[in-house]
């Protein structure tokens, strides 16, 4: 049998030899394009790929078998899903079939075509991995969870070409996470979007292996989900955003149709009501959130840390109640995040008990905490996820709070700012977005290693990477593609690719190969210049 393995690093040292530019691994310069086999063109890399034999032709007959008698309903689900996404692009009629008939006939499941397989047994693959193994008969898909076989259809998609049929190069991709979080947010409160854009960003996010968006549904400029027990926050408090624009909120059956969207495509959102600061829009809405009674203005500007709930008040705690129960009934995922960022209108032991019960009621709603890493500097309670968002300059005590939590067991999320935010500019040029933690070029977003980032908190206690996106600045789809495009597709790699296929040089050609398909899906995305883009 002949292996036709080929690294991408051998193909680069070929590439740097034969010319006389580009003599440090690391440098931002741009790099000669070099033409990758559709192995080497997945993102995130996959753990591992032998390439051998021949491949499989997509043809007119060309079916997607979703398995025999008893295969569950969801792998014909997920094959329906991947027959769509495979339709447009190669122009096939691709069915769908299964072991009862379609054109096969019995026994279908053993037939020529894309296979989708659950396999139980199959303890290597773990909780969303996945094998994708090529002949000239057909590609079997197998993992041991639907979400594995889903993922295994979003690594089909990369190794067909752009437009038209093609075939799949012959060989096996045996893949795993690196992180069991690998997340983006978005930012909804300063600017209001519509739910569709959302799921537009979920479908972008799926592709690359991202499982999980945070949602940052409240801030001082807007309230935006509906709450039964409290309507005018969404009425009122909703009715406003950064800039003065007449802002919007989404309905539970919008939040709920969005959840069920992202769950079909193995995405978990993550709700974020921010407290007890960026609580404006809940205040002007209700007056008695606050110490005095009295309703605050609407606030439309970009200033953080001025507003604060009343700490002392019992009908505070009535009101998170009410709030985190309704959304705890409304989530399907594990998580309520409570932000907890920012607060420098509570003082700190305000802060700490204000925490103590906010967590007690996220508990009494079943579900787990999550809040930005401030907690740490407070008391999280058992289990609480922290989510680490500094940056380079931030002070050597707050990261050693946060290690101290982590020793005491809390999973942390990565966020560093001056990498993972995506709404940082790219340099002085970029339109859009801001600069407090530095300019995040598409080289920065890649160039740190989530496994040793923060001293005193190993890997084995980061669950996972998350990329933010703030709004500030943001309000139409196109800049937020900008902002989020190349760089999202860096921090899916981070999140998913083992720390050994980490490689800036290797990586940067990868982002290239994602040109024309960002192009095709027409996703806006900034031609960073230390790509080298076809
Ligand atoms: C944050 O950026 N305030 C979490």
């Amino acid at each position: 049998m002949r292996v036709l393995r080929r690294t991408l690093g051998t193909l680069l040292a070929l590439a740097a030899a034969s010319s006389c530019a580009a003599p440090h691994r690391d440098d931002a310069k741009p790099a000669a394009s070099v033409v990758l086999t559709p192995y080497e063109r997945l993102l995130p890399a996959p753990a591992s790929v032998r390439a051998e034999g021949p491949g499989y032709a997509f043809g007119a007959g060309t079916v997607i078998r979703t398995g025999g008698p008893g295969a569950p309903e969801e792998v014909r689900r997920i094959g329906e899903l991947l027959a769509e996404q495979l339709r447009g692009p190669t122009g096939l009629p691709l069915p769908v079939v299964d072991g009862a008939g379609g054109p096969g006939g019995p026994g279908v499941e053993d037939g020529d075509g894309v296979r989708l397989r659950l396999d139980g047994g199959a303890a290597e693959l773990g909780e969303e991995g996945y094998r994708l193994r090529t002949t000239p008969t057909g590609v079997t898909l197998t993992a041991r969870t639907p979400a594995g076989l889903f993922h295994a259809g979003q690594t089909l998609r990369q190794l067909l070409p752009v437009r038209g049929a093609g075939t799949v190069p012959g060989g096996t991709v045996t893949d795993t996470p690196r992180f069991a979080y690998r997340g983006a947010m978005i930012d909804v409160a300063r600017h209001h979007f519509p739910v569709e854009q959302v799921k537009r960003y979920v479908d972008q996010l799926a592709q690359y292996k991202i499982n999980t968006l945070h949602v940052h549904l409240t801030d001082d400029q807007g309230w935006r989900i509906a709450v039964d027990s409290w309507p005018r926050l969404a009425e009122y408090g909703g009715a406003s955003e950064v800039g003065g624009g007449p802002g919007g909120s989404w309905s539970k059956d919008e939040y709920r149709d969005l959840a069920a969207y992202a769950a079909d495509r193995y995405v978990t959102l993550v709700p974020e009501i921010d407290m007890p600061g960026h609580v404006n829009a809940a205040q002007a809405a209700y007056g008695e959130l606050t110490c005095d009674g009295k309703a605050p203005a609407r606030y439309t500007g970009i200033k953080v840390g001025f507003s604060s709930l009343c700490v002392s008040k019992e009908r505070t705690y009535e009101f998170i109640d009410d709030v985190l129960g309704e959304l705890a009934a409304l989530t399907p995922g594990p998580y309520l995040h409570i932000g907890g960022d920012e607060a420098h209108s509570t003082p700190a032991a305000d802060y700490a008990r204000f925490m103590d019960r906010a967590q007690a009621v996220v508990a009494r709603h079943g579900k787990t905490v999550m809040a930005w890493h401030q907690l740490a500097s407070a008391r999280p309670a058992p289990g609480a996820v922290l989510q680490y968002w500094g940056h380079d300059r931030t002070p050597a005590a707050e990261k050693a709070a946060v290690a101290a939590a982590a020793r005491a067991g809390h999973p942390v999320v990565l966020s560093p700012a001056d990498h993972a935010y995506l709404d940082m500019k790219y340099d002085k040029q970029t339109r859009p977005g801001l600069a407090w933690a530095g300019y995040v070029p598409a080289q920065r977003a890649y160039a740190w290693n989530p496994g040793s980032y923060l001293p005193d908190v190993p890997e084995s206690a980061v669950l996972g990477v998350e990329a933010p996106l703030w709004t500030e600045t943001i309000s139409t789809r196109s800049d937020w593609e900008l902002m989020a495009f190349p760089r999202l597709l860096s921090l899916a790699e981070l999140a998913w690719s083992p720390s050994t296929a980490l490689d800036w040089p290797a990586h940067r050609q990868r982002l290239a190969a994602q040109g024309p398909r960002l192009d095709a899906q027409d996703i806006t995305y900034y031609r960073a210049p230390e790509v080298p883009w076809p």
